[in-house]
């Protein structure tokens, strides 16, 4: 049935006074910062150090074996298993467990291509050496360069993708077989993008002037980005269009993990990676060095210890539960954590940043009504 052009006309105008009314309330300052997180989709260039990165035929290859268990010595753990597709490619669990229980939660890939430093204490500066890690750790697939080159030498499948991926058969270098795999799994989680969301829809709008889209974001999330971008001084680390510095800071998580035991976070970090022959400075990467000079410059301080690496807030609410131990269990206790924060635990420098912020419950309910607002449309 086609709509009468009268009734039309009164929705829109119905739209365009509500939309006044949302973003009259708005400061041209909070304007302005809500604006710096986007556009999105954020632009994206292939990583110099991975030769593999952006081509078609090596996402094939990656996808094959992101989801091949035999990558474990038993045939039990894919990467998939910790990284499943219906879970936002998390596991859904506080923390992971591959062929023995981790000490940390497993990240959502969505939008994994546009980090500097990957893992929550920044261990590896490329996605292929984030990729090569997992599966040579006893305690995640457990499995070995060796095996892995020969998986991809023996199945016909896994050795037809290689060729048409790298142009060449498998080569007799184990480890240059298995640097390939890893740059072909980096490949394809290139591919795992998050999509628009209505915060998008919202700041665009706000952008352009579209008072429709404006005037569609629900006020609850309005409220709450205020909140976000206002006093509680989330953008300040959870900043730009993915909502992350891509940096390391303390919220005053507690990093014990029992038993005298603690997660030394970032400090430990930068020495896997400066040890590590699979960074940028390191005879495997594609970039000649060229594009390593964060890695060049980095250098452990006293004050790292404890930090862990800012994650992006796009689509978090598919990821629970959260934090790198993944001890809170949703965004409300994720929000009450910052509402209560104790000081006692802050380092000099988070204190700076994070304080209690005594959030009333409506508050509180606003800002998951915002975190959830950055959920990809399908
Ligand atoms: C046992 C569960 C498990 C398996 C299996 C696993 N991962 Fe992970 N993954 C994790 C955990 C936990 C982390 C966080 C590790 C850290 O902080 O050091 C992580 C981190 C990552 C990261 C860094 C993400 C970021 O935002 O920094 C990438 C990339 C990644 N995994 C890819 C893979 C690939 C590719 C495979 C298969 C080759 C794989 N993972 C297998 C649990 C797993
Ligand atoms: C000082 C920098 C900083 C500030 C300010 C900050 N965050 Fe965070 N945020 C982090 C870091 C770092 C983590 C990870 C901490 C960890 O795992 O130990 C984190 C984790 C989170 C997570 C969990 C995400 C996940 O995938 O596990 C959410 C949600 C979040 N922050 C929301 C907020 C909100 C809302 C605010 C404002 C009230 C805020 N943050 C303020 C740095 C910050």
């Amino acid at each position: 049935m086609r709509r009468p052009g009268w009734l039309a006309a009164i929705l829109l105008v119905a739209a365009a006074l509500l939309a006044d009314a949302a973003a009259a309330e708005l400061t041209p300052a909070e304007t302005a910062r809500i604006l710096r997180h986007g556009p999105w989709p954020l632009a994206w260039r292939p990583d110099p150090g991975n030769r593999l990165s952006g081509k078609a035929e090596a996402v094939e290859l990656g996808r094959a074996l992101f989801f091949d268990s035999r990558i474990s010595p038993d045939g039990t753990v894919a990467c998939a298993t910790c990284h499943r597709p219906d879970r936002a490619w998390t596991d859904g669990r506080p923390a992971s467990r591959g062929l023995a229980d981790h000490d940390r939660n497993a990240p959502s890939l969505l939008d994994v291509r546009l980090w500097r430093w990957f893992g929550w204490d920044g261990a590896s500066d490329s996605l292929w050496a984030a990729s090569l890690r997992p599966m040579l750790e006893p305690g995640e697939m457990g499995g070995s360069v060796a095996a892995l080159a020969r998986l991809v030498r023996e199945d016909a499948g896994l050795r037809a993708q290689y060729r048409t991926a790298t142009g060449d058969a498998p080569a007799t270098d184990d480890m240059a077989v298995a640097v390939d795999a890893a740059k072909a799994l980096a490949a394809f989680q290139e591919t795992l993008v998050g999509g628009r969301s209505p915060f998008d829809r919202f700041r665009d709008g706000l952008a352009s002037g579209d008072r429709a889209a404006v005037a569609g974001y629900p006020a609850d999330a309005l409220r709450g980005l205020r909140l976000f971008v206002g006093r509680g001084n989330c953008s300040v680390c959870h900043l730009g269009p993915a909502f992350t510095s891509s940096e390391f800071e303390d919220v005053g998580v507690g990093y014990f993990l029992g038993r005298g035991k603690a997660d030394a976070g970032r400090i430990a970090g930068i020495d896997r990676l400066r040890a590590s022959p699979f960074n940028r400075l390191g005879p495997w990467s594609d970039g000649g060095g060229a594009d390593a000079a964060a890695t060049r410059h980095v250098a452990a301080q006293h004050r790292d210890f404890g930090l862990f690496r800012v994650p992006s807030l796009r689509n978090v609410a598919a990821s629970a539960p959260y934090m790198h131990h993944g001890r809170l269990a949703s965004l409300e206790a994720v929000v009450r954590h910052y509402s209560e924060v104790d000081e006692e635990r802050l380092h000099v420098d988070g204190a700076r940043l994070v304080r209690p912020l005594r959030l009333s419950e409506g508050e509180a309910a606003d800002l998951v009504a915002f975190l959830r607002s950055l959920t990809s449309e399908p």
